[in-house]
Formats: structure tokens, sequence, C-alpha cells
């Protein structure tokens, strides 16, 4: 095992992350040891590990995730944290977590349930739900949370849409997310075992309850099919196991995703009075406002492979077993393809940004997610046009997803508001 190099900035300290991406210390890595080994201490009760290699260069990090037969999915999954080596198998049969030619097959059969058609049908639907929860918020009047009271309605409603599962559920869908993904964060406090340990929430045990839930949604849309995603994957040729792995897998990744994009795109937008006022006035297009937000504001901070074989990457000698992490956060802001990166720049254009990752496990969900995210800041500009930070946000304590947990923000008087 590579020794860990004691004089470059540590990046895997999720508690880092709740006062915002670190950019200084990605600069000087990107500059300095673009992959460097980082320590992976004992923290917050999670067990320490073995170290890994974080990847911070653009370049190196598109090259990572579009060579899958050196850099594995498969091999210790996509979590920086190492599974226990008895999940394994479990956790494999997620696609996330295969490698091509496997992956192909599942990744296929999904793809076909997301058809654009039946996205764009979701607009309407999104576009009222926004201009509902925007509207009830500036009714509310003066300072408002828009995570409690906008977007993280939004993108959870949004989800139970496209799925198929009843609204009235959405309360266990936001359950398991949070049980999955704030994991690290101190608000959330892990669920212990006989000794005292902290339960990976990926386990089998603590995911009991999600795939019986799965089962019986899919039992019911066979029964009463529907316009939704759970109804094309309940009647597909797909095993019960693995439509168990897919509805965990979609709960999780289009939930947590656009439930940090959006806040963090508003936020963005209220830091940014001048940008804010050319998106709202139209000077520049909604859709390259999306990208320049979600480039910003990469709602996935990093992902994990395993190296294959041994081989190299920017000069360093990468060993087989060896973790290899992606951080997307630093990869958005690599001065070698962004001029100015630290500048939000509604109307960037190109935008190679890779916050939906690259290579074979490209996000499945980016149409839908740019379609929420355009619908949002459109309905924003009627219903509020005036964002101001009201205090800072909350951020989440990991080193995973970028998420918002409250961000307070003053919207303008009704009469204040642009025609
Ligand atoms: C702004 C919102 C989103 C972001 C930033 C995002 C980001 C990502 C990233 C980076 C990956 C690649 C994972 C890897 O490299 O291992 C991914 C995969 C995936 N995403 Fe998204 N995602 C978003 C929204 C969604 C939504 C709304 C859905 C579905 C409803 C979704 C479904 C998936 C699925 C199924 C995969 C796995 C693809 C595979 O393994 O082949 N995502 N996403």
């Amino acid at each position: 095992m590579v020794g860990e190099q004691s004089d470059v900035p540590d990046v895997f300290d999720p508690r880092i992350y709740a006062a915002g991406i670190p950019h200084d210390r990605f600069r000087e890595l990107r500059d300095r040891a673009p992959v460097t080994r980082q320590a992976e201490p004992e923290i917050l009760g999670w067990p320490a590990g073995p170290g890994f290699w974080a990847v911070t260069r653009h370049a190196d990090v598109v090259r990572v995730l579009k060579d899958s037969e050196t850099y594995s999915s498969h091999l210790g999954a996509t979590q920086i944290r190492d599974p226990d080596p008895a999940d394994l198998p479990f956790i494999r049969r997620m696609m996330l977590n295969q490698d091509p030619p496997e992956h192909g097959r599942l990744r296929r059969l999904v793809s076909r349930a997301f058809t654009p058609g039946r996205i764009e049908r979701f607009a309407v639907t999104a576009r009222e739900r926004a201009g509902k929860l925007l509207a009830e918020a500036v009714a509310a009047g003066g300072e408002v949370d828009l995570v409690r009271t906008v977007t993280d309605d939004y993108a959870l409603l949004n989800l139970t849409d496209l799925l198929g599962v009843p609204a009235s559920d959405r309360g266990l869908l936001h359950a398991w997310t949070e049980r999955v993904i704030a994991y690290q964060d101190p608000d959330e406090p892990p669920v212990l075992d006989e000794q005292g340990r902290p339960v990976n929430p990926r386990s089998p045990a603590m995911l009991a309850e999600m795939f019986a839930y799965a089962q019986e949604l899919a039992a019911y849309k066979r029964a009463h099919p529907a316009d939704d995603v759970m109804t094309s994957l309940a009647t597909s040729e797909l095993a019960d196991a693995e439509l168990e792995m897919f509805f965990f897998l979609l709960t999780v990744a289009g939930n947590d995703t656009v439930r940090g994009a959006a806040p963090g795109g508003l936020l963005a937008l209220a830091e940014h009075p001048d940008e804010q006022r050319r998106l709202w006035s139209g000077e520049v297009s909604v859709d390259t406002a999306v990208d320049e937000l979600l480039r910003v504001h990469p709602p996935v901070l990093s992902f994990r492979r395993t190296a294959n074989r041994d081989t190299e990457l920017a000069g360093q000698v990468v060993r087989a077993g060896d973790k290899v992490v992606v951080f997307h956060a630093s990869a958005n802001h690599d001065e070698r393809v962004f001029a100015g990166p630290h500048r939000l720049d509604l109307g960037r254009t190109p935008n190679p940004h890779v916050s939906f990752g690259d290579g074979p496990h490209v996000c499945l969900g980016a149409h839908f997610a740019r379609l929420q995210l355009r619908v949002l800041y459109e309905e924003a500009r009627g219903a509020c046009g005036g964002l101001t930070l009201a205090g800072p946000p909350r951020r989440l304590v990991s080193n995973f997803i970028n998420g918002i947990k409250s961000l307070p923000v003053r919207l303008p008087e009704p009469t204040a508001r642009p025609a």
C-alpha cells in the first residue's frame, strides 16, 4: 500500500463540506498533486479505511469514468467507504455497481422506462407544482426556508410521479433516502449494531423495508398498469431482486441529487444578483443557466472506482485493488478547461461539466433532472424574481452529496415583483 502524502490537503473528511466545496484545497491538488493519496481515518464513528487516490483534474476524472475496464464499479462498488465484504454480492446487484458488459443489459432495460415522451409529459405537472409551492412561499411573506417550503417537496413529488409512487407515500421515500445519503451528518444519528458500531445504510438489513415496499408496489402496478417507471419495470423481464435494487437506485439517485441541485442553484442565484437579473430578464437562456448552476453546485461531489490492474494516472502508479475517487466538484472548476472557473456565467457555452458523470454510468436521469430545474427557475422568475439571502445556508456533512439542509431567503413583496 502506498503511503499517504501528509503535505497535501485533506478532501476526505465529510465535515469539511459543511462549509461548502473546499475550492482552495482542490485547486492546490489540481496544481500540485492531481492524483494523490488521501488518508481515511476513523471519523464520526465510522471505521478507518485503507486510503484512496483522489483524482481532481477534469481530464483525469473523465478518463477514469470512461475506462471501466481499468477502473471498476464492480470490484469495490462506488462509495468511498469500503462495504462489508459480506454485503458486496448484494450491493453488486445494482447496475451502478456493475461493469460492462453485465451493466449494459440492465441499463438497456431501464432506459426503456425513461422514454423522452414520458419525461416531457411530467413538465406540465412539474410546472404546476413549482408554481404552487413558490406561490405559497411568497404568500407566507418575508423570510422563508426554500428547502423546507419548496425544493424538498418539489424533488420528492416529481420523483413519485415518475416512479408511480402515491404522493402520500413520499414521506417513506424521504426517510429511506435520508438514511442512505445523510448518514455522515450528525442530524441523522446512525443505526448501531449490538457492538455499538454504525450499520452501513446500504446493507441488506437496512433496506428490507424499502424492498418489501417495492414488491408491493410492483404487484399493484401489474394489476393496475399506468404510465410510469414502476409499471415499466414491473412488467419487464427484471428478476424480483433486480427490481428491488432498481427501486432503491432510482429512489436515491433521483431524489437527493435534485434535492441538492435545486437549492444549490437558487443559492448561487441569490449570491450573484447581476447574473440573477440576466436570467430573469431573458438575457441568458434558462438551458445554459441550468448547466452552469449544475457546474458550480454539482449535487454529487465524488464517486469511487477500484483499479482492476496496475496502471498509471497523471504520472502516478496505481496498483490493482487501489481505490480511485473522482471529485466532480474539482473537475468542474478546473482552470485547464473552464475560463474563470469561479465566475458564475449563466451564458457559459460550451460547458463540459461532469456533474452527471461520464462513460457507461453517465446519469440516466439527466434529462429529467434538467427538466425539473429548468421549470423551477422559470417559475421562480415569475413568482419571486428577486432572491436575497436572509442568512447562511446549512449544508450537509457529506463527502458524497453536496446537500443543502436549509436556505433562508428574503422574498420581495408581491407588489415589488417584475411583471
Ligand atoms: C441534478 C440531478 C442529478 C445528478 C447531478 C446526477 C448525477 C449522477 C451521476 C454523477 C451518476 C454517475 C454515477 C457513476 O459514475 O457511478 C448518475 C447515475 C445515475 N443516475 Fe443520476 N443524477 C441526477 C438525477 C437523477 C435522476 C432524477 C434520476 C432518476 C430519476 C437519476 C438516475 C440515475 C441512475 C439510474 C444512475 C445509474 C446509471 C448507471 O449506473 O448506468 N439521476 N447520476
